[in-house]
């Protein structure tokens, strides 16, 4: 599978953090400051444009940095991290839910890849995840469980409430679940979990957890999406450093998950309860080519949906799609 990685390049890391001051920059002294040759420079700076970074380089041999732009920095967000992770940063790559398809299950080992940018970035229900570059986070962790599939139901929900704790930790208070793992912020969708779990022959399960969170993307740099959507940024009006945000995300994720791990989903369910934007609505549910519809009433100890009848009669759905049809 052609995966397309381009590796983490310090190079351009340190070139931003150079301009990031809103100010003209000389080539000639980015070039001495960082020991690369002005070619290279320039390379770089057509690099960037091309990846959509807005720099105004008309100048000769000068270039200014329109808006400001933090790239992932590995060493920031490790330094940061409580968890013993390994964790590799790249520029690009298809899908980083695709960068463990080649890995070796590792039992005791968590391993974690973001990235810049992804090529073929994926949503549920083959659907395209936006991934422009350095503009938001792009997280996979491929997480040993010493348990089989069955255990496993739930864990999905429980990633999404791990993104809305993150959310709270940076202020953002409004955040709400739809089951099973579509996070909204104020009815737009601001992040997407994506998950996939393989069987060991030894007994246990690797479980690739992909998670999408729009951060600084604007109106502007995404036109095409053909979902209501927002960012934090959006939100805000203020641009987040995502090396903070990244480390958040992964000390509330790891939290969480281990916590499933020992103790299962039942223990979950208020907190579930307290964010499901589904509750009380009239909605109906895709599930397997049938358009179910009656009132969601919350979820069952497996994570599966409930839906209440007209003749008040419950049942309990494991997938399928919801849309909700009336507030
Ligand atoms: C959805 O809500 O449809 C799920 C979106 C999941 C997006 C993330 S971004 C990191 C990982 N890589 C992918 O290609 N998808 C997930």
């Amino acid at each position: 599978m052609p995966m397309n990685i381009k590796p983490y390049n310090e190079k351009l890391v340190q070139l931003t953090q150079l301009l990031n001051d809103g100010q003209y920059h000389d080539g000639n002294i980015l070039s001495q400051t960082l020991g690369i040759t002005c070619s290279t420079i320039r390379k770089m700076i057509e690099k960037l444009k091309q990846y959509g970074v807005a720099i105004d380089s008309s100048q000769n041999n000068r270039y200014l940095l329109s808006e400001p732009l933090i790239l992932l920095d590995p060493a920031s967000i490790q330094k940061s991290l409580h968890y013993d992770v390994e964790l590799t940063v790249l520029e690009s790559i298809s899908s980083t839910n695709d960068y463990f398809k080649l890995s070796e299950a590792t039992p005791h080992t968590i391993l974690c890849c973001l990235t810049e940018q992804q090529t073929q970035g994926r949503g549920r229900l083959q659907r395209v995840w936006h991934s422009p570059f350095g503009k938001n986070i792009y997280l996979s962790c491929y997480y040993p469980f010493q348990k089989d599939i069955r255990a496993l139901a739930g864990l999905s929900l429980v990633i999404s409430l791990a993104v809305l704790a993150t959310l709270r930790a940076l202020g953002f208070n409004d955040g709400m679940v739809k089951w099973p793992n579509d996070i909204f912020y104020q009815g737009k969708k601001l992040a997407g979990i994506l998950m996939d779990v393989q069987t060991q022959p030894q007994g246990f399960s690797m479980v690739t957890i992909g998670i999408g969170l729009n951060v600084n993307m604007t109106a502007r740099d995404e036109l095409a999406i053909d979902q209501s959507w927002t960012s934090l940024r959006e939100e805000s009006g203020a641009s987040l450093d995502r090396n903070y945000v990244v480390a958040l995300l992964l000390q509330h994720l790891l939290d969480y998950v281990h916590r499933f791990a020992q103790e299962g989903f039942s223990v979950f369910s208020e907190e579930w309860a307290a964010s499901d934007s589904l509750l009380h609505q009239t909605v109906t549910l895709d599930y397997m080519s049938h358009h179910i519809s009656g009132e969601a009433v919350g979820i069952n100890s497996k994570g599966h949906l409930l839906i209440r009848f007209p003749d008040e009669s419950v049942q309990a759905f494991s997938s399928g799609e919801v849309v909700l049809l009336k507030k």
